[in-house]
Order: structure tokens, then sequence, then C-alpha cells
């Protein structure tokens, strides 16, 4: 099948693993600091400084503004419990005990684009809350798995699904991963659920993000007046981890890495997190 996805040269791919680590980075400077008691505006505010003082680097979320929507208004997406994306930073939202929360950042520099997120649980994890985030990671964990020479886009979906039937939880039809690199949202439009239209086959150099949003009830999404905030609309918890992948000749690589950033399941086969000492 014919398709416009960018294959990456050699030293893209390497400016590509640099804002990768450093947009991984990130995420493990903010780690510490997600308690009980702070705001989620707080935290927005300590990642656009890291960004920029020790990244070098800015947000590419801040006045992103797709097609029909308002600019988005802060650095970074903090989305609680039964949001399930594009929570809004807000001095008014204070994390408390058993809160589950998703950070999702986007950095750009020298034209480049580092775009990545993960879970965090506040205090002491409860049942619900570690059931729906550690399916959100092994759903995600799943799809990239299928990242192999042969296999098309759909087979993400395609294993994405398997790993959520059997669990009883639902992934979010209405947002996908993506493309990135030259840019934050490029093609293919990546479904974490299987799709009947034909999808590109891999080819080594091609990047995008495998992110499935997973709601522990059903997967109907409601968008808040705000113009940004996308909650369950049963209200049910909702997870999501995000990570950058490199089409290989043999399999694939994961660009968003660094030092203290999560090993992936037991049951990986494409991949080892390399060390950082
Ligand atoms: N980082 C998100 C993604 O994974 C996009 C956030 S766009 C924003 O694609 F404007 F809400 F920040
Ligand atoms: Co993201
Ligand atoms: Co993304």
């Amino acid at each position: 099948m014919t398709h416009n996805i960018t294959i990456h040269t050699p030293e893209e791919i390497e400016a590509m693993r640099r804002i990768g680590r450093q947009a991984s980075e990130l995420l493990d400077f903010i780690t510490p600091y997600v308690k009980a008691g702070v705001t989620t505006k707080y935290l927005d505010d300590l990642m656009d400084e890291y960004t920029i003082k020790h990244l070098g680097a800015v947000s590419a979320c801040k006045g992103y503004q797709p097609e029909g929507m308002t600019p988005y208004p802060c650095s970074t997406c903090i989305s609680v419990n039964h949001v399930i994306c594009h929570g809004i930073p807000s001095e008014k939202k204070v994390l408390k005990k058993g809160d589950i929360v998703n950070i999702d950042i986007t950095i750009t520099k020298d034209g480049f684009f580092g775009d990545n997120s993960r879970m965090f649980i506040v205090g002491k994890p409860t049942i619900a809350g570690k059931r729906i985030v550690d399916a959100a990671f092994g759903c995600m964990w799943a799809g990239i798995e299928a990242v192999k020479p042969g296999n098309c886009f759909n087979d993400i979906g395609i294993a994405c699904q398997n790993f959520c039937a059997p669990l009883g939880v639902s992934i979010v039809h209405e947002y996908g991963g993506h493309g990135i690199g030259r840019v934050f949202h490029g093609e293919p439009h990546v479904c974490h659920v299987p799709i009947k239209t034909p999808t590109a086959t891999f080819e080594p150099g091609m990047i995008f993000t495998v992110e499935p949003m997973v709601n522990a009830g059903k997967r109907h999404i409601l968008d808040l007046a705000d113009g940004w905030t996308v909650v369950t609309k049963d209200k049910s918890l909702s997870a999501q981890w995000e990570l950058e992948v490199l089409v290989t000749e043999t399999g694939y690589d994961i660009l968003t890495v660094s030092k203290d950033s999560p090993e992936p399941p037991e049951w990986v086969k494409g991949w080892k997190k390399p060390s950082f000492d």
C-alpha cells in the first residue's frame, strides 16, 4: 500500500533519539513531585521551567492549536482519574492519595519533537487504580510488540484489543498514536483498535507513538466545555502511557527512554532497556 509516512535519515533518527531521551528525562524529573497536596498547575510550572532551563527546549503544547480548537493554554497535559486526556493543569486541581495521574509532555528543540507520557499513582495505590494503570501499560507494550517486518499498522490495534478484551477494559476509539519527527502530529494516525481499511506496512525509519487510552468501564468519551479536557462518559477510571517507536530492519527501538523510565513487562521480546550508567 502507498503511504505518506516519513522515512527518517540516520541523522534525523539521531536527533529524534536526543529529543526523545530529553522528553523522557522530563518525566524522570517530575516523578518525585507527584505527591498528595500539590496542584497540577504547580507540576506544569516545574516542568516548563525544567524544559527551558535544563533541557534547552520548549513545550510544543503551549499555544498548540489544531484546526477548530482553541489554543492549548499550558505546557503539559495532566489527566487525573476519569480524565482520559488533555487535562489542563489548574491551581484548583489538588492531587490526593489514590489518584491515578497521566502526565503527557511534548517538547521541541532544533526542529524536532519528543512526545511521551506516563502514569503516576499518588500515595498508596487503590486496587482499581493499579489495575487500570497496569492494563494500559500492558496494552501499550502489546501494541509495540506488533511492530516487526512484514506487519502493518493494523497489527498494533489487533494486539492492543487482544490484550484488553480478556481484562474487561475498553480502548478509546477517538484518539490514536501519530507519526512524529520534524512535526508534532504526522502520518499515520495509529489506531489502537482494529480497523477495516488497509494500513501501511512497517518500514525502517518510520517513527510514531503508541499511546492507547484504556478505560475501566465503557470506551465512550465526553468533551468538556473548556475545549480540551476529555473524560469517560461513565466516569470510570482511565489510564494512558505513551512511547515513541522507531521501526528498524529487524523490529523496533524505543526513542523516549531515559535512566528512570520503566522497564517493559517481562513478556516483551523485542526490546531491552539500555543501561544509563
Ligand atoms: N501529547 C499529546 C499526544 O500525545 C498531544 C497533546 S496536545 C495538547 O499527542 F495541546 F493538548 F497539549
Ligand atoms: Co503525548
Ligand atoms: Co502523542
